[in-house]
C-alpha cells in the first residue's frame, strides 16, 4: 500500500451555474511533488480550497494523513499540518519579513508547551530565523515587506507557509509575475523544500514543473483531463490541444 498523505476523493464545486469542480479525485503519495496545470478558470484554485477548506464542496471527501478532513475550517486543517501559500499574497506590508515569520512561526508553536514563556520566545525566534536562512532572506529581516521587490514578496510568502513546518505545503502559483531569473531561482527553492515536505503545486507555465514534478494533473473546465509522468503529459494530444488552442 503506498503511504499517501493526501486522498481527494470525487471532489465538487460550483458556483451558481459554473461546475468550477468536477468529480475531481487526487492521491498524493509522501515526499511528491504533485504539481496541477490547466488553463485559466479551469478550476485548479478552487480544487486547493476545497482541499484546505477555505471553500465546502459540494460532495466529495478529502483525507489528509489518513484523518477525514472534509468541511474542516483552514485555521484546524493548518494546525494539522497542512499549509497553503496564496496565489494572491497574505504578506503584512507593513512589518519587516522577519516579522512576517515570526507570526507564523509563532502560530504554529502554539501547539508547544513551554515550562517557561521565555523558552518558548527563543524557539519562535530560532525557528523563524531558520526559515528567512532557507528561503534566502535572512539578509533582508529587517526589511519592511512592502519594499520588497515582488520576487522576494513571493519568496516570503513560501516562507510564512513553510514556518508553520507543515507536512504538506499546497503553492498556487508561486512563480506568478516572476521574471525568469526569479522564476529559476524559486524553482530551485521549490525543488530543495521538497526534500522535505510533500508539495502540491499549481503552475501555469508548462515548462516550469516539467523539470521537478513527480506526478501532473492536467484540469480542464473542471474535469481531470489526463494525470501522470511529465513526459506523458507533455506528448499528451489532449493536452497539447487544450494549451495550444485553450479548449478541446
Ligand atoms: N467564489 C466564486 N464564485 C463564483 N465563481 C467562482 C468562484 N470561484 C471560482 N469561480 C469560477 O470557477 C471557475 C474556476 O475558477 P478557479 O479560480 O478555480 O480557476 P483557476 O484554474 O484557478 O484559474 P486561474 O488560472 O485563472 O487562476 C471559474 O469559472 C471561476 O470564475
Ligand atoms: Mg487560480
Amino acid at each position: 500500500m503506498t503511504d499517501l498523505i493526501l486522498r481527494a476523493e470525487n471532489l465538487d464545486r460550483s458556483f451558481g451555474g459554473i461546475h468550477a469542480v468536477n468529480d475531481v479525485s487526487l492521491e498524493i503519495p509522501r515526499g511528491t511533488l504533485h504539481a496541477i496545470i490547466g488553463p485559466n478558470g479551469s478550476g485548479k484554485t478552487t480544487l486547493f480550497n476545497l482541499i484546505t477548506g477555505h471553500t465546502h464542496p459540494s460532495s466529495g471527501r478529502v483525507e489528509f494523513d489518513g484523518q477525514d478532513i472534509t468541511g474542516m475550517a483552514y485555521a484546524k486543517v493548518a494546525r494539522k499540518g497542512l499549509a497553503k501559500s496564496y496565489q494572491i499574497t497574505t504578506v503584512f506590508p507593513l512589518l519587516t519579513v522577519f516579522e512576517n515569520v515570526r507570526i507564523a512561526a509563532q502560530a504554529a508553536a502554539h501547539s508547544y508547551v513551554f515550562w517557561r514563556p521565555a523558552d518558548g520566545i527563543k524557539a519562535v525566534t530560532r525557528a523563524t530565523e531558520e526559515v528567512l536562512e532557507r528561503i534566502g532572506l535572512a539578509a533582508d529581516r529587517d526589511v519592511i515587506a512592502s519594499n520588497l521587490s515582488h520576487g522576494d514578496q513571493r519568496r516570503l510568502d513560501l516562507a510564512i507557509a513553510l514556518a508553520t513546518s507543515p507536512r504538506l505545503l499546497l503553492l498556487d502559483e508561486p512563480t506568478a509575475g516572476m521574471s525568469p531569473t526569479e522564476t529559476a531561482a524559486t524553482v530551485e527553492l521549490v525543488r530543495e523544500l521538497n526534500r522535505d515536505v510533500t508539495i502540491l503545486m499549481i503552475e501555469h507555465k508548462m515548462d516550469v514543473i516539467f523539470d521537478i514534478a513527480t506526478t501532473i494533473t492536467v484540469l480542464h473546465q473542471g474535469k481531470k483531463l489526463f494525470e501522470g509522468a511529465p513526459a506523458e503529459v507533455k506528448s499528451h494530444p489532449l493536452v497539447q490541444e487544450v494549451y495550444l488552442t485553450g479548449s478541446l
